[in-house]
């Protein structure tokens, strides 16, 4: 029996101002599954997220989501001037789950922690989140999603900025999630993290293809993707995408 599909999105269109940015977006993500989400700058990866997590209405097609979704999004440097230390804000996980009127308080911290402790940063609880290095950070959002208690993993261009050891680690802690039945999509502008997820999505405006990274990680789905700017990878015996010039937001 396959695992159940967490998502299914048919027809898919999701834009701004009545405007579609993204269309033709149809597939299933099921429990278990890595996706990676690739596509240039301004393809419509952020947009896909953000539709997904019903920030921004379907404009035609349908989309289901069965499960609760957590996000970790692409980074935001304003976001980081608060002094809110790495346990506050994987407890705020859980003010989704709490009335109104409460703040998260002993057991929310307690789950906070042992969340922290499962990405490795339980030593890391008390210090400012601003002062924690990329990959420190990007793992306390994977914990305030856990603390979520979130089926599925919406991560935005998780590994941007990481150095070898700390996206190694983080993926290693994305299959883990994963074995556990979560269901994550990953946008990235790693090809060869791509080849290594269960399933890849690729979008330029509109989804090119879908389907198992053999399938769709071929020159021709490729440069339909990223509009021709193929290159050889030194050191690779597979081509690769050299990602136009990656900007922040
Ligand atoms: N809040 C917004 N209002 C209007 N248009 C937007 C908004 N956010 C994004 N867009 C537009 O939607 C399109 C897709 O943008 P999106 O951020 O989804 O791309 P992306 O694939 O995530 O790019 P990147 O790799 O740079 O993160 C772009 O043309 C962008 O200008
Ligand atoms: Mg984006």
């Amino acid at each position: 029996m396959q695992p159940e599909r967490l998502i299914e999105a048919r027809e898919l269109a999701a834009g701004y101002d009545g405007r579609p940015a993204i269309s033709g977006v149809s597939f299933a993500l099921r429990a278990g599954e890595r996706m990676a989400l690739l596509g240039p700058n301004g393809g419509g990866k952020t947009t896909l997220l953000r539709a997904l997590l019903r920030e921004l209405p379907p404009l035609t097609g349908e989309l289901d989501v069965r499960a609760r979704c957590a996000t970790v999004p692409q980074t935001e440097r304003s976001q980081l001037d608060y002094p809110v230390s790495a346990l506050d804000v994987a407890a705020m996980g859980a003010l989704s789950r709490l009335p109104w009127w409460r703040r998260p308080g002993r057991r929310e911290r307690a789950s906070a922690l042992a969340a922290l402790q499962r990405v490795g940063l339980g030593d890391r609880a008390g210090e400012t989140f601003g002062e924690l290095s990329g990959g420190q950070r990007q793992r306390v959002l994977i914990a305030r999603s856990l603390v979520q208690e979130a089926r599925i993993l919406l991560l935005d261009e998780p590994f941007s900025g990481l150095d070898r050891p700390s996206s190694e680690r983080l993926e290693a802690l994305i299959k883990e999630l994963a074995g556990e039945g979560r269901a994550l999509m990953i946008a990235t502008h790693d090809l060869e993290q791509a080849r290594r997820s269960d399933s890849v999505l690729c979008l330029n405006r509109r989804q090119v293809a879908v389907g198992p990274p053999a399938q769709t990680l071929t020159l021709e789905v490729l440069e339909a993707t990223y509009g021709g700017t193929i290159v050889e990878l030194p050191g690779s015996e597979h081509r690769a995408i050299l990602p136009p010039h990656h900007h922040h937001h």
